[in-house]
């Protein structure tokens, strides 16, 4: 059974999780939120975690899962993704910063799968800024399918 664990500021990340656990159609694939409680790793031989990076680092609550669950995630089948609007030339960059060492050693995959910006959840000088990031200043969403499928070829296989 495989468990997706994300973590999420303004909502966008679920989005992403959604169109990855729709990838896996034969598999059975729980999504749990890092902000419910009680979330039980026990039952699932396969784990993928993950969720936004703001200013060059990994959204905080998914740092302390992952420190606090360390020793179990290294008994998982494992994957790891980022989501995040910077170029795909700092995909590998933002990764490698995410997340801790042995936990990449340990994952079998490593992707970014994609972000989201809404404006509307933004203040006035956060728009500023995603605008002066990406260019556009509207809602934006974009799925990485290719990260998608690395994810899946590799989990399942
Ligand atoms: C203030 C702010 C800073 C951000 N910094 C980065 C960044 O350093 N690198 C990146 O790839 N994306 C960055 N992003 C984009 C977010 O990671 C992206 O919008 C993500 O999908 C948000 O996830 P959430 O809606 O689940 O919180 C930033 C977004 C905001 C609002």
């Amino acid at each position: 059974m495989i468990l997706i664990i994300y973590g999420s500021k303004y909502g966008g990340t679920s989005l992403c999780v959604e169109a990855l656990s729709q990838r896996f159609i034969d598999d059975e694939v729980h999504i749990r939120n890092l902000d419910e409680k009680d979330i039980d790793l026990k039952a699932y031989d396969t784990i993928i975690i993950g969720g936004p990076v703001f200013a060059g680092r990994l959204y905080q609550p998914i740092t302390d899962f992952c420190l606090k669950h360390k020793p179990v995630l290294l008994e998982k089948k494992l994957g790891l993704f980022i989501c995040g609007c910077a170029p795909d030339k700092f995909d590998e960059d933002q990764i490698k910063k995410a997340y801790d060492t042995q936990l990449q050693d340990h994952a079998l995959v490593k992707v970014k799968l994609g972000f989201v910006v809404d404006p509307s959840k933004l203040n006035l000088f956060t728009r500023f800024i995603m605008k002066k990031i990406t260019g556009k200043s509207g809602y934006q969403k974009e799925i990485n399918n290719e990260a998608i499928e690395k994810i899946y070829q590799t989990i399942t296989q």
